[in-house]
């Protein structure tokens, strides 16, 4: 189960990943916050879509609850949010404790927040990355599972320097799911220990 903002290709190069039998799941559904270009993306390859907009509910509590419904009936092994620019609710981070991980485009703890790509530039960082966290109560928070750095390079924008973190992304979030489905991590006092 993969939630969403945006273009999607994370939950792209998942979908691939599963179709290549990299790992043995498939993504059930994806649900997004807005119409937006994955939405599309996911149609394309035949994985249920949803948009699940705050605005469509009277108040933020039902929003929650229909996201919470809808990802329950899926019973998903593992949930990603893959560019997801929602906080969940408590009780769903709850629910999902050890298998809701979280994509960012820094390497967490440095730059969280929406804005982590450009907030890298502008500190004038030489390298930056990306992190895969299991998500706790914090925003961009949580046991990192899996991190990777990439370069800054000279004249880097923050478009190109996006474009090549996401293609670590891409490379490092089937491997994350696996280690989850594979039973491969272990959490003791907030560190995770991957098996070898
Ligand atoms: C990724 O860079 C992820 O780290 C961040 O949002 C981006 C999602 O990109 N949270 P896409 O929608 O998968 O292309």
């Amino acid at each position: 189960m993969v939630l969403i903002s945006g273009t999607g290709s994370a939950m792209e190069a998942l979908a691939v990943a599963c179709t290549r039998r990299e790992l043995a799941a498939d993504v059930a559904a994806v649900i997004a916050d807005r119409d937006c270009l994955g939405l599309k993306v996911a149609a394309k390859r035949g994985i249920p879509a949803f948009t699940i907009e705050p605005a469509h509910y009277p108040a933020r509590e039902d929003w929650k609850e229909a996201l919470i419904e809808c990802v329950g009936g899926f019973r998903p092994q593992v949930v990603v949010l893959a560019g997801f620019m929602r906080v969940l609710a408590p009780p769903f981070v709850d629910a999902y404790a050890g298998r809701l991980i979280n994509l960012h485009p820094s390497l967490l703890p440095a730059f969280p927040g929406a804005h982590a790509v450009r907030d890298a530039l502008d500190a004038g960082v030489k390298v930056t990355g990306t992190t895969i966290h299991f998500v706790d109560h914090e925003v961009d928070h949580g046991p990192i599972l899996l991190q990777e750095a990439v370069r800054v390079q000279a004249g880097d924008t923050v478009q190109s320097l996006h474009t090549r973190i996401k293609n670590v992304e891409h490379r490092l979030l089937p491997k994350a799911c696996r280690l989850i489905l594979e039973h491969k991590v272990k959490l003791h006092r907030g560190i995770t220990h991957v098996e070898p």
